[in-house]
């Protein structure tokens, strides 16, 4: 029995969502590199953003079949993981379109009370600290607890991957393996009472 509530307890779901829609996209790659280098009570699947209409609002009476499939598609998660580069010191558009979509109608809120945590990658050396930073800004709008530490600015991201698209450097695999491994941990403190992650 403890046993079975052992494993149980740490189990959870988790969603992707890639910043980019770029083929060759850097942070599609450290995403798949992170569904790996998880530990193994995280189960983590990226959802595609790149399908999403642009948001009005006036649209809400009867909202386009895609926010509505990726509004149910979220809710089935325990968490999210956000992978994301900086464009222009924020964050993509496309991305910030998937966080309205997400939020709204208010009552409904996909995110709310979801645990997360941030990635950002970019081949610049500042590792796009500035769309991390500006994403917690909208995350916490959505009511998501955002991990604080530890954190994640990948630069270099054009050396970072070889032929097979896996992470080169042993230091970085060991963050980002840490980083999954703290997420695991944050998940299972911040779980919705709702969720299937007891608290
Ligand atoms: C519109 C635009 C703005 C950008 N602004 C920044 C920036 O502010 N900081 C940065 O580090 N890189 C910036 N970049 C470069 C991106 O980091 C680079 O294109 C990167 O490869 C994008 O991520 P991806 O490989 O996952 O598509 C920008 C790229 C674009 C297209």
């Amino acid at each position: 029995m403890g046993w079975f509530l052992h494993i149980t307890r740490s189990m959870a779901k988790v969603a992707v969502i890639v910043g980019s829609l770029r083929k060759d996209s850097f942070n599609r790659k450290m995403a798949e590199n992170l569904i790996g280098l998880a530990p193994k009570s995280l189960t983590l699947t990226i959802v595609e953003i790149s399908g999403l209409s642009l948001y009005n609002q006036d649209l809400e009476d009867n909202p386009p079949a895609g926010w509505v499939e990726f509004r149910n598609q979220i809710r089935a998660f325990d968490g999210v993981l956000f992978v994301t580069p900086e464009y222009n010191r924020s964050i993509p558009g496309v991305l910030k379109n998937a966080i309205d979509i997400g939020s709204r109608p208010p009552a409904q809120n996909i995110w709310d009370g979801k645990p997360g945590a941030i990635v950002s990658v970019t081949p610049g050396s500042l590792g796009a600290l500035a769309a991390n930073q500006h994403l917690r800004l909208s995350l916490s709008a959505v009511n998501i607890p955002v991990m604080p530490k530890p954190e994640a600015y990948i630069g270099g991201a054009d050396k970072l991957f070889d032929k097979e698209d896996n992470i080169i450097p042993e230091s970085t695999r060991e963050h980002m393996k840490k980083f999954m491994l703290a997420f695991a941990e944050w998940i299972n403190r911040n779980a919705k009472p709702s969720s299937g992650v007891p608290l």
